[in-house]
């Protein structure tokens, strides 16, 4: 008889690390009342709005598949949410994006102003590295190394670097390869630096590296895939933030360069890529498995 495929619940998963997150990440912010309350309460704003918490339950999920305790996961899945969240609210800003909504809510420059908005992000970029150097270092990875992680994925080579060349492709006319350059860096290399990171927390293999490597990067792809094509199918009400902004601005996204239907066959095509990677954790990483397949067929 065919072995069992283990049942795996990622709505209690994901409810249940959510919380534990949010908690881990309550504690590690300054309260709304500590001097100057603005900037606090502007930084727990946009960190408590709401969002997904993708990156830290892949870097949960991660850690878990290679045998991990999630409290030696939860500072470096608190700092990787912080990094996303700065990134967002300065995304959202009239100089970038220019956008009103965001995780069902006015942006955080909409309620608290452009200036306090820019150090909002400031801060919660520097507070990810306070919170990531709380985290502790493995016979294989050095404290140093969780560091450098983190720094790379969010520095002008990556992160910064695709939403450079995201704001100059406006208008353009780019090619795939030029679009792929730009969610490789905007959008995969945090999610990638998340998953991988999982695994360090857990003192993981150099093989489960190279697979969760693998893994997020093609991940990380599939996830600016879907969320161009949401941008064109979704109501602004279920995405909470502003549909069809990028065909108005003149976006270069998948959608615009290939059609609708081509770049559900790519995000298809990329999850597959990531399932294929981790067979090596031979069954033990569902939680990753069930992820990969909740963000293909995402409707937010
Ligand atoms: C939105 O990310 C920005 C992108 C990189 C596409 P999410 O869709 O993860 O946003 P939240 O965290 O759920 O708000
Ligand atoms: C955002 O990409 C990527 C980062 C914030 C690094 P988008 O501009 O497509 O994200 P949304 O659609 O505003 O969430
Ligand atoms: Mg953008
Ligand atoms: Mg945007
Ligand atoms: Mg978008």
């Amino acid at each position: 008889m065919a072995a069992k495929k283990p049942i795996f619940n990622l709505n209690q998963f994901l409810a249940t690390r959510t919380e534990s997150v949010n908690r881990a990440l309550d504690k590690f912010l300054p309260s709304e009342k500590t001097k100057p309350a603005t900037i606090h309460k502007a930084m727990r704003y946009s960190l408590f709005a709401g969002g997904k918490r993708m990156r830290p339950a892949v870097l949960l999920a991660a850690a878990a598949a290679c045998g991990g305790r999630e409290a030696d996961a939860m500072p470096l899945a608190c700092a990787v949410e912080c990094i996303h969240t700065y990134s967002l609210i300065h995304d959202d800003l009239p100089a970038m994006d220019n956008d009103d909504f965001r995780r069902g809510k006015p942006t955080n420059h909409k309620v608290f102003g452009e200036g306090i908005a820019v150090l909002a992000g400031d801060a919660l970029l520097t507070q990810a590295f306070e919170i990531a150097a709380q985290a502790k270092g493995w016979p294989r990875y050095s404290h140093r190394d969780l560091i450098l992680e983190i720094a790379k994925a969010s520095g002008s080579l990556q992160l910064v670097a695709g939403q450079v060349a995201d704001l100059e492709g406006e208008g353009k006319k780019l090619s795939v390869a030029e679009l792929r350059y730009i969610h490789e860096r905007k959008t995969s290399a945090l999610l990638c630096c998340s998953v991988r990171l999982g695994g360090m927390s857990a003192n993981c293999t150099p093989a489960q590296l190279a697979a969760l490597t693998d893994f997020g990067y093609h991940v990380g792809l599939a996830f600016q895939v879907i969320d161009d094509i949401l941008d064109v199918t979704q109501t602004s009400e279920q995405l909470g933030k502003t549909a069809g902004k990028d065909v108005a601005v003149q976006k270069a996204t998948y959608p615009s360069i290939v059609g609708l239907e081509k770049s559900r066959k790519i995000a298809a095509q990329l999850t597959a890529k990531a399932f294929a990677a981790l067979d090596i954790f031979k069954g033990k990483a569902v939680a990753l498995e069930a992820l990969a397949e909740f963000l293909l067929k995402r409707e937010k």
